[in-house]
């Protein structure tokens, strides 16, 4: 689903990726470990064109991504970034409903995803649904944008560090809870490889 062909990527005169090669088949869960500055982030932002590679090239679904529209490509994608992205002045259903609304989906379909997508990453929606991210702890906000990133029900979904800011215990309780839910996920219509950088 997702072909890594021989990439490299250089910054002036240092070279940060050589010559990668890899595939991800649909419904996997691959995590990037390494060290810090070792090029998971770089290798990321490729996938949904925030960086373009030196060298060589990717293929989803056997296209070249270079040649689709990024908006287009990154629409197909949800995308957790370290620092969470969320929208200031928009309260945190505001925020997860961004892109659902966009598509004009069904209000009673969004609503009810929503109720399901706090539920996933432990959050009581009663509790936080009207809040503003300003509001919110740090692991609150990095779990706020896990739920975004499942909102439109992508078929790729690139997390960089999700849970960084979230102590150990819950951390594991919320990689668990997304390891379940891909798996539930694993269904003709709704495999979705996910990119972890770390865990
Ligand atoms: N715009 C840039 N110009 C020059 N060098 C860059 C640029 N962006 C990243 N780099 C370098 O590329 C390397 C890889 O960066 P990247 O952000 O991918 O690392 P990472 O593996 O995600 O690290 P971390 O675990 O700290 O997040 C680093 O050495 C970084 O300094
Ligand atoms: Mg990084």
């Amino acid at each position: 689903m997702i072909e890594f062909r021989n990439i490299s990527k250089s910054y002036k005169n240092s070279e940060v990726l050589k010559h990668i090669s890899f595939d991800i088949h649909e419904g996997e869960i691959v995590v990037l470990i390494g060290p810090s500055g070792c090029g998971k982030t770089t290798t990321l932002k490729m996938i949904n064109r925030l960086i373009e590679p030196t060298e060589g090239e990717i293929l989803i679904n056997g296209k070249n991504i270079r040649e689709e529209d990024p908006i287009a490509l990154r629409r197909g994608m949800g995308y957790v970034i370290q620092q969470t992205g969320l929208f200031p002045h928009m309260t945190v259903r505001q925020n997860i409903e961004v892109i659902p609304r966009l598509e004009k989906r069904p209000h009673e379909d969004i609503a009810k995803n929503t109720l399901a997508l706090m539920k996933m990453v432990g959050l009581d929606p009663d509790a936080y649904l009207d809040r503003y991210p300003v509001q919110l702890s740090g692991g609150q906000l990095q779990r706020i944008g896990v739920a975004r990133a499942f909102a439109t029900n992508p078929d790729i979904i690139l997390m960089d560090e999700p849970f960084s800011a979230l102590d150990p215990i819950t951390r594991s309780g919320l990689q668990d809870e997304l390891v379940n839910l891909q798996a539930h996920l694993k269904k003709p219509l709704y495999l979705s490889p996910m990119i972890w950088t770390k865990l």
